[in-house]
């Protein structure tokens, strides 16, 4: 995704799911309350799956669960074609098309919706993701959204799209976990090519930044599916420790041996960096201007719930870096 990513840089069954009205009464189906373990009938369905997250959600899953538990949603037949391989459903849907949403879940799956990429389309997307998953009564409905503070802090990137979904996931009267996720380190170290030759660029100034891998995600997603307790709750999470723009360029004049400097500019020339980069002018200054929020410590993290989830530390910075030099 190239610039788009250096400017961002056991179940839970609903509780309520037998009550007159739920999805799971209409279809007939008897809904357990919350059990500690995933029953025999029930699926992990993740959409968006052939993307960098889902398919490390797909394999952390199949750590975890029977291949023929997980049921991969992806709108391209032959990018799944790699997921089917692992003995894991495929169903062929897109956010944006209703009618192929029909049949992706099943009465009482677990389901992952990630967020989309769509700008402008995202909400109306999800929305319609949820009105499937509702209407077919899941069990329990976990988003990728973004840290709160994000949310919370109004910026346009953050609010108009996780806001309103989380919104709707909530007003839906699914069970739901939220995933606010922070940044992927990824976001920053898929650029190191272009940083060995300009430099890093940001309109960060000292902000710092609590990344976790995708990896690290991924991992929380896989357990939050598989394991119980997580029902109706908001996750902040970030990786163990934050660091600068300028730490960075440190870390990465230390181990590929050349001198990276941080360069701090406004967030107009930012922009204008990822307009000449081929952004359109409005989306490149909303990717720009989340700068500004990790300037405010809004990406910092520090929550501890990633590890505390994942059971394990996050992965440092230096061991990113050093994993992208080595490619
Ligand atoms: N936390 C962060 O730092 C960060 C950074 C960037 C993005 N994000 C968000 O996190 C999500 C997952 O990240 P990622 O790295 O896995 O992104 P990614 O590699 O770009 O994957 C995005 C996935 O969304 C799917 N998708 C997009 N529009 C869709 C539609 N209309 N219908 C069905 N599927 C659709 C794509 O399908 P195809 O495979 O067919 O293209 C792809 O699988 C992103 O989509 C974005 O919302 C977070």
């Amino acid at each position: 995704m190239g610039l788009l990513d250096h400017a961002f840089a056991a179940l839970g069954v609903r509780q309520n799911a037998a009550t007159p009205g739920s999805p799971g009464q209409r279809s007939g189906v008897r809904v357990t309350t919350a059990p500690a373990i995933l029953e025999k009938s029930m699926s992990i369905v993740v959409t968006a799956a052939t993307g960098q997250l889902g398919r490390l959600v797909v394999d952390e899953l199949l750590t975890r669960a029977a291949a023929d538990r997980v049921v991969a949603v992806a709108r391209n037949e032959r990018k799944a074609a790699r997921i089917a391989a692992k003995g894991v459903e495929v169903r062929i849907a897109d956010y944006g098309k209703p009618e192929t949403l029909k049949n992706v879940f099943g009465v009482c799956d677990v389901a992952l919706l990630i967020s989309g990429t769509e700008f402008g389309q995202r909400t109306a997307q999800h929305r319609n993701v949820i009105d499937a998953a509702k209407a077919t009564g899941v069990a329990r409905l976990t988003y990728t959204s973004v840290l709160g503070g994000l949310i919370e802090g109004g910026y346009k990137e953050a609010a108009e799209q996780h806001k309103p979904t989380e919104q709707a996931i909530v007003e839906s009267g699914l069970t739901y976990t939220l995933l606010r996720n922070g940044w992927y380190t990824e976001n920053y170290t898929a650029q190191i090519p272009g940083q060995l030759k300009h430099g890093v660029v940001g309109a960060a100034g000292e902000g710092k930044i609590g990344s976790a891998t995708r990896a690290d995600f991924a991992a929380a997603a896989a357990v939050v599916l598989t394991s119980g307790g997580h029902e109706n709750k908001i996750y902040e999470l970030s990786g163990d420790s934050a660091w600068s723009f300028a730490e960075y360029a440190a870390e990465l004049s230390l181990q590929s041996g050349t001198e990276i400097a941080y360069r701090d500019v406004p967030v107009e020339t930012l922009a204008a960096v990822f307009s000449r980069a081929g952004i359109p002018a409005e989306q490149a200054y909303n990717y720009a201007e989340i700068d500004l929020g990790i300037k405010r410590g809004l990406l910092q993290g520090g929550s501890g719930e990633l590890s505390r989830l994942i059971g394990r530390p996050t992965t440092p910075l230096a061991e990113t870096i050093s994993a992208a030099l080595k490619g």
